[in-house]
């Protein structure tokens, strides 16, 4: 008897659909990703980050009335409990960013008495006081970690300053909030990938906002999905000049080795994200004294792109990510909770939308073990 007869097989669930969206849509031949409708190139051009969460949420753009009650929100929840705050000062220091983070975000949900009660609007307001919060809490674990203060949020309307000013202590000039939010912008939403479904996967179950959010967490935190802009950046590091560029790709990939920050499973053309973050990375480090870091960054996809473009392995968003945060002042290790920090708004609209509409998330495996084993009693299995 085969198993495998009665449905084909999708390892890494390649091309399989489980529900319908209208939050994202991604034509990964022609180069494009939509938010809602709307192109990232606009988005990123013309909105403010609160605007596309706000979008993201709530299906539309918001008008001026709702887009400042919204940042109200969010203000009043970036000041989560000071119980909160010293515990994320306290085991910060050593200890995985995005361990902190995953722990903490669960965390608020012990302050939201009745978080596990249903219905859509509190689950929407569970989504805005997570997002609100987040920046709070990214910003304290990497002060705590360069061994200075929680910096209190000083209550901008700009969720992009107001984390710069946490995580700087101080305000952050104009270009700088701007490529922060453009860079929380790109992040925000990417369809059903590993760690959106991971949130819906939690939500099927009538679990709760928290979980999907920590769940998902725990999944972005991988090197082949949130870890990938941490990686490609060590790279650029290690090779440190455009001169190296070309001998450590070619070395790289004849070990067998993946460039990070190149590839996708969905696009297989150039990652619109790779473009805009590109462009702004160059002016970043123009400004920042970076022009090396830049400039071997160029190098090394240009070596990349000549060995693996035939394969349609091209930049990802997370190769110039990398060097965006980078020249913002950010720690390498922060990449992925920041990166988080905008990702939760994807999160939580897709986690919104699928209970609209539930069906709890449950494949099969094809069981290739055996059956009918005899069973040896624990005396006679030997040394
Ligand atoms: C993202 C990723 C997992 C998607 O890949 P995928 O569609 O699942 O493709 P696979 O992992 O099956 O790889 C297919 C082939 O391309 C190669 N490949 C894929 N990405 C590669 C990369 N970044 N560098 C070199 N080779 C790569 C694989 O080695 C494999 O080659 P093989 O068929 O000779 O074994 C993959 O491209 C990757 O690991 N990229 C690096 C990590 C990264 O940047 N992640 C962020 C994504 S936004």
């Amino acid at each position: 008897m085969t198993l495998t007869d009665t449905a084909p097989l999708h390892k890494g669930l390649d091309n399989v659909y489980v529900c319908e969206s209208k939050i994202c849509f991604i034509d990964g031949e022609n180069s494009r990703l939509y938010y809602r409708g709307y192109s990232i190139e606009e988005l990123s051009q013309k909105s403010t980050f609160e605007e596309v969460a706000y979008l993201l949420l709530n299906g539309s753009l918001p008008t001026a009335k709702n887009l400042t009650s919204f940042k109200n929100e969010l203000l009043s929840a970036s000041t989560p409990s000071r119980h909160l705050l010293e515990w994320v000062a306290e085991n910060s220091r050593n200890s995985d960013p995005m361990d902190i983070l995953r722990t903490s975000l669960s965390m608020l949900s012990i302050t939201d008495k009745g978080s596990e009660s249903g219905g859509q609007d509190a689950n929407l307001t569970r989504g805005v006081h997570i997002l609100g919060a987040a920046p709070t809490i990214v910003a304290a674990i990497s002060r705590a970690r360069r061994n200075l203060s929680t910096v209190p949020s000083p209550g901008l309307s700009s969720l992009a300053a107001n984390f710069l000013v946490m995580h700087r202590g101080e305000e952050p000039d104009e270009f700088d909030t701007r490529a922060m939010d453009q860079a929380l912008i790109l992040h925000a939403e990417h369809d059903l990938n590993a760690s959106t479904f991971s949130a819906i996967v939690t939500a099927s179950t009538l679990s709760d906002m928290y979980s999907a959010v920590t769940a998902a967490v725990g999944t972005l935190k991988g090197p082949l999905h949130g870890g990938a802009n941490e990686a490609a950046l060590r790279f650029v590091e290690h090779v440190g000049t455009p001169a190296n560029a070309e001998k450590e790709v070619n070395d790289t990939l004849d070990r067998g080795q993946r460039i990070m920050g190149f590839g996708h499973r969905v696009y297989k053309n150039y990652d619109p994200r790779y473009k805009i973050l590109k462009a702004t990375s160059k002016e970043l480090c123009e400004r920042k004294g970076l022009a090396t870091m830049y400039a071997t960054a160029e190098a090394i996809e240009k070596a990349a792109v000549a060995r693996l473009s035939d394969h349609k392995i091209l930049p990802n968003v997370d190769f110039f990510s990398g060097i965006v945060f980078k020249a913002l002042g950010i720690e390498t290790e922060l990449f992925t909770p920041v990166f988080t920090m905008s990702r939760i708004s994807g999160w939580a609209a897709h986690v919104l939308e699928y209970l609209s509409d539930n069906r709890l998330i449950r494949p099969k495996s094809v069981y290739t073990g055996e059956l009918d084993r005899r069973y040896i009693p624990i005396k006679e299995r030997g040394a």
